[in-house]
């Protein structure tokens, strides 16, 4: 239960909030039945359609990240599994997770997510093949040759790909692989084998599901700027290539005091002209503690934002976002003094985010 105090103290700056929003914040989670939702009928009067359900209608997934440990939190559990109709691993899939050894694969984290997701009717984006973080130790503090490291990305890639085909509906092959100004991130990939290796490692992919979709994944590329201008340029030259890129995902790990991304809505476009789907794919909108009605009420409005950006975009295939409550984000460990970064709050409650992301995946059909 949220405390009174908390409560008085979100009522009080009440002001600055519409009442709609208030409502939201007030409201359960979904399936308790009996309480006001935004549109002042109650759960009992009219059963409340999941932002799974919504996001369907219009061909569309909405799915939230979960990290293997969560899946012990049984509330937090349910909710997922009934709420969303996509779920991404948050850590399970990763290169440390899944090759703790060269050559040795253990997929029982992944797979456990799978099983999990399976068993509730969601969908599994794959995350993530290649990424300069949270790899092993054998293979950061080993020295490589081109082609020694060329063949552990190779079997790395395809022995993943193999084991989840069929199981995920996409990768995110490549994660953050760029710079902020454009240029490409130095990790062990690109220092050994140059930048030769991104078209590779879709293309050994490619070749263990050539079904699954392809994606380039990364952060601060929801606006036009320099960075997103590099993922426009490379995803151009990769098609012209002929080499298998079926998507790009903005990550979406916002933060209200740097402001909204600048043009995001015609980024999303210009993605989708080039033909490749987008997604957004790790969705979280954290502020400065402690949080207040304002922030909450400006938060939710990005959340309709991005969400409305999405929609507006017909190969904008879905969203999912970072975790869905504040009491399982990565945000608090790596941001010291913010947070509050998801639509649901610690105690699995609505904030005004989830209204707004509601009234946004209504209003699209
Ligand atoms: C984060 C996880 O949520 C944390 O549990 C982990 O400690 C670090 O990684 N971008 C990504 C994700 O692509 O893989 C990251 O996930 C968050 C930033």
């Amino acid at each position: 239960m949220r405390t009174p105090a908390r409560r008085t103290r979100i009522r009080a700056a009440g002001a600055a909030v519409s009442a709609a929003l208030l409502l939201g914040l007030a409201a359960t989670p979904a399936a308790h039945a009996g309480t006001a939702d935004e549109t002042g009928k109650t759960d009992q009067a009219r059963p409340t359609e999941t932002l799974g359900k919504l996001a369907k209608k219009s061909g569309r997934y909405f799915g939230a990240a979960v990290d293997n440990p969560e899946l012990a939190d049984t509330a937090y559990a349910d909710l997922l599994g009934r709420e969303f109709n996509a779920t991404t691993p948050g850590n399970g899939m990763k290169w440390y997770a899944t090759e703790p050894q060269r050559g040795v694969f253990d997929f029982t984290a992944g797979d456990e997510i799978v099983d999990f997701a399976r068993a509730n009717g969601l969908k599994v984006r794959g995350h993530t093949l290649l990424w300069h973080s949270q790899l092993p130790d054998w293979l950061t503090s080993g020295t490589w040759t081109a082609d020694e490291l060329r063949s552990i990305l190779k079997n790395h890639i395809t022995n993943e790909v193999k084991h989840y085909k069929g199981k995920v509906f996409a990768w995110d092959v490549a994660n953050e692989i760029m710079n902020e100004d454009g240029t490409y991130r130095e990790n062990i990939f690109y220092k050994t084998i140059g930048p030769g290796y991104v078209a590779d490692a879709l293309r050994w992919a490619h070749a263990a599901d050539p079904k699954v979709k392809l994606y380039l994944n990364d952060y601060n590329v929801e606006a036009i700027g320099p960075k997103s201008d590099a993922y426009y340029q490379l995803i151009k030259q990769l098609r012209a290539d002929r080499v298998p890129i079926d998507g790009f995902g903005m990550q979406a790990h916002l933060a209200l005091q740097y402001g909204f991304p600048d043009r995001m809505p015609q980024n999303v476009r210009r993605f989708a002209d080039l033909g490749v789907d987008v997604a957004i794919t790790e969705l979280d909108i954290r502020m400065i503690l402690p949080a207040d009605a304002a922030k909450l009420a400006e938060q939710a409005d990005w959340y309709r934002q991005v969400t409305e950006a999405c929609l507006a975009v017909r190969r904008c295939v879905g969203i999912t976002v970072w975790g869905y409550s504040d009491a399982h984000s990565w945000i608090p460990a790596v941001f010291p003094g913010e947070g509050a970064a998801l639509p649901w709050d610690e105690n699995l409650h609505h904030k005004p985010a989830y209204a707004a992301i509601r009234a946004a995946l209504q209003q699209a059909h």
